[in-house]
Formats: C-alpha cells, sequence, structure tokens
C-alpha cells in the first residue's frame, strides 16, 4: 500500500475544507441527485424483510432484467449469450474483480495514459503492474504505443471512453482496433463506460461489447453514479464473457456478497426512469462546457486546453513563462495547493492521472450550479495568471 497513490480526491477535500468558500472544480460528481421514484423505491423496500437479507451475488432479478434490457437495447449488448451481468457496489468495484479475475501477481495491464487512478491503484492493488502508454495531442489512443506496450505478461487493455479525466470520446474505428487486438493477442479489453451518457455536440458514446466476436473478451463496466445521481447508492454492474463467471463470483462474495439490496432496488427504479432522466441534464451540461472552455480557451498561450467532447471534465495544460520554468515552480500539487490557498478554487493536479510530462490539471464542472462553475472558472484563470505567468 505504501507504493500506491493516495485518493486524490481526499487530499484536495482536506485542503479545501482548510479554507472555507473555496469553489471546487475537483470531485467528478454530478449536481442532481436520484430521480423521485428511485427514491419512493427505496423507502417502500425499507418495509420488506427481503431488504435486510443477503441475496443473489450477481444482483436482484428486477434489476438484473432492467439491466439486461438496457444493455441490448442502448449497448448492442446480449448480456444471455455467453456473458453474464452482475451488479457490483459502483464500477470501482466492477474494476477490483475484473483484475482479481483476470491476473495473477505479477502480470501487467495497460492505461492509456491519462487514466483514472482507481484503476491504476487497483491494479496495483493486486500485485500487478500498471503499464502507462501515452496518447496522442488530443488524448486519443496510439495504436501503435499500445501494440508496443504488450509483453508476454499483458493481461487486458483498458479504455475508458468517454474519459475521466480528459473528456476526449474515443474513436470507433481505436476502440474496434484495440478490440481486435486483444482478440488476436488473446487479452482482455476492459471497457469502462460510466460516462456513456454524457456526450457532446456531433460525438456518440459506442460500446466495445457490441462489436462482433467482442462477447468472448471483452468487460463492459458501467455505473448509475454520473448518470442517475446516485454515486452514494453504491451501484453498478459489469458485463463479461461466461468463462470469468466463477472468478467473479469468488471476488464478489469475498468482498461484498451482494450489492445493497435497497440501493439496488431504488437502481432498478432509475432504471425505469431511463435515459431520458439523464438528457436534459446532459443538456444543461452542455452549456456549461461551452463556457468552461470558451473562458479557459482565453488563457492561450498560457493553458492548452484541447477539445473535450464528452463527459465533464477538461484536462488543461499550463505552458508557464519561462521565469517560472526556471525558477522549478512549476509543480501540480504545489499549484493546485495554491489555488485553493490563495484563490479559493480547487482542481486535481495531473499526475494523479498519469500525466508527469508537463503541469496539468482537471477541471471537473458537473458538480455546480453554472454561476458557481463561471466564478470558479473565473478565479482559477485569475490564480494561473498569477502563479505561473511571469
Ligand atoms: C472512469 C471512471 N470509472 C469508474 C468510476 C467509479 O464509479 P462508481 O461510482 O460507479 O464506482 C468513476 C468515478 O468517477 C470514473 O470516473
Amino acid at each position: 500500500m505504501d507504493a500506491i497513490q493516495s485518493p486524490i480526491v481526499q487530499v484536495i477535500g482536506d485542503l479545501i475544507r482548510q479554507v472555507p468558500g473555496t469553489i471546487s472544480l475537483g470531485q467528478g460528481v454530478v449536481h442532481y441527485g436520484p430521480p423521485r421514484a428511485a427514491i419512493e423505491a427505496a423507502v417502500a423496500a425499507v418495509a420488506d424483510p427481503a431488504t435486510h437479507e443477503y441475496q443473489g451475488g450477481l444482483g436482484i432479478p428486477i434489476l438484473v432484467e432492467r439491466l439486461n434490457a438496457k444493455l441490448k437495447a442502448e449497448n448492442g449488448i446480449d448480456a444471455g449469450r455467453g456473458r453474464e451481468v452482475m451488479v457490483t457496489a459502483g464500477a470501482n468495484m466492477a474494476f477490483v474483480h475484473a483484475v482479481f479475475a483476470i491476473t495473477e501477481i505479477g502480470d501487467e495491464i495497460i492505461l492509456p495514459v491519462p487514466f483514472y487512478f482507481n484503476h491504476e491503484m487497483a491494479i496495483e492493488m493486486a500485485g500487478c503492474r500498471a503499464v502507462r502508454v501515452p496518447t496522442d495531442d488530443h488524448y486519443q489512443l496510439r495504436l501503435d504505443a499500445i501494440r508496443a506496450a504488450i509483453t508476454p505478461r499483458t493481461r487486458a487493455i483498458v479504455t475508458i471512453s468517454p474519459n475521466n479525466p480528459s473528456g476526449a470520446v474515443l474513436g470507433e474505428s481505436s476502440l474496434r482496433e484495440v478490440n481486435a487486438l486483444c482478440r488476436d493477442r488473446g487479452l482482455y479489453h476492459i471497457a469502462d463506460e460510466v460516462y456513456e451518457y454524457f456526450t457532446y455536440g456531433s460525438a456518440r458514446h459506442v460500446s466495445a461489447g457490441s462489436f462482433a466476436g467482442a462477447e468472448a473478451h471483452t468487460i463492459s463496466m458501467y455505473s448509475l453514479s454520473k448518470a442517475y445521481g446516485f454515486a452514494g447508492w453504491r451501484v453498478g454492474y459489469v458485463v463479461y464473457p461466461d468463462r470469468l463467471a466463477s472468478a467473479m463470483m469468488k471476488s464478489q462474495d469475498t468482498i461484498l456478497v451482494c450489492a445493497p439490496v435497497v440501493s439496488q432496488v431504488a437502481a432498478a427504479a432509475a432504471l425505469d426512469a431511463g435515459r431520458a432522466y439523464s438528457a436534459p441534464h446532459v443538456r444543461e451540461l452542455a452549456e456549461i462546457r461551452d463556457l468552461v472552455l470558451r473562458e479557459l480557451a482565453a488563457l492561450a498561450p498560457l493553458a492548452d486546453v484541447p477539445a473535450a467532447d464528452g463527459a465533464f471534465y477538461i484536462l488543461l495544460k499550463l505552458n508557464a513563462g519561462s521565469a517560472t520554468v526556471a525558477a522549478g515552480r512549476l509543480d501540480p500539487m504545489a499549484i493546485a495547493e495554491r489555488l485553493i490557498r490563495e484563490h479559493k478554487v480547487a482542481v486535481i493536479p495531473g499526475p494523479a492521472f498519469g500525466m508527469t510530462d508537463g503541469c496539468y490539471f482537471r477541471v471537473a464542472y458537473g458538480a455546480l450550479q453554472k454561476e458557481t462553475v463561471a466564478e470558479g472558472i473565473g478565479r482559477l484563470a485569475t490564480g494561473l495568471r498569477a502563479i505561473a505567468g511571469s
């Protein structure tokens, strides 16, 4: 554990608590809560004795049924044919189960950089190695780099689309190439699709699990945390090839037994509300995203902000003035701390996502109302100019 990075959101959260009035563009959550019907279902479930008992490890039948229907209709995944669905306590747990299920100690899993920090943490906790590979200037996959990173110990390639922390929506052709590469080289393709509903403009989400022949080697993971404002209820789900069923259940039974039953009942009601529930919120986020991109673009040439068509993140690169660089003052963690202490705005420093070659910060715009985001971005721009503009 000593070798594994500390949860950065908690580290930044501690700093925020020390400086009241800080606007947090840090944590990756949405500003809305669950559908009303989900809360009502949870309240009703409290009176049901089944809520208080252990239930099957795969998930309660009414939820699994709805997930199967959703996967078929929206993701092009027929979970009944050679695959299985499991409800987990969030997609983080799904990832841990998958790593346990497919690796031995010393194995490698390829993570395109930037990655989601908990993925790297899970791989290292399992005694495996997270192999970082670069992406291009727009945070799109580089197949040459991925191919070159494969060794006899490689077990899987992870893709996250839409991406945390970059906001990039990965191109369908590159996802197809990764999926085919995994098939040809006997690897798993772990596709994290937690932000599937959060795309803007003409960007479209595509599920790797829908590609022909993908069922035998693709592990697809999803979450209700973002789509339904469900983060605290801890409900996610994962689809995997049948041959992993026994290994996945061993991990599930040991760590969780079953996802919290009351949360599963609420989740089933949320799925009834469906994608339509998040649609207006995503439209609202699209406006906030425009505002954020516009304001941050004005920071050029001090900062580069590549287009981000999905999720609710922007990964900006700080190109500080020569005096700052010469003075060695371009440490992202130190700058993040100064932004909080001196400018009352919080962002997440890039090294948490594997961005160590340059000074990067993730800006999250999902958790706040438009006016607050605008105020936060204003503080960020002022802060970056003051700290690194010389
Ligand atoms: C890419 C990605 N995967 C997984 C998760 C975890 O989601 P959950 O709340 O379902 O565990 C997150 C949460 O921020 C995420 O950004």
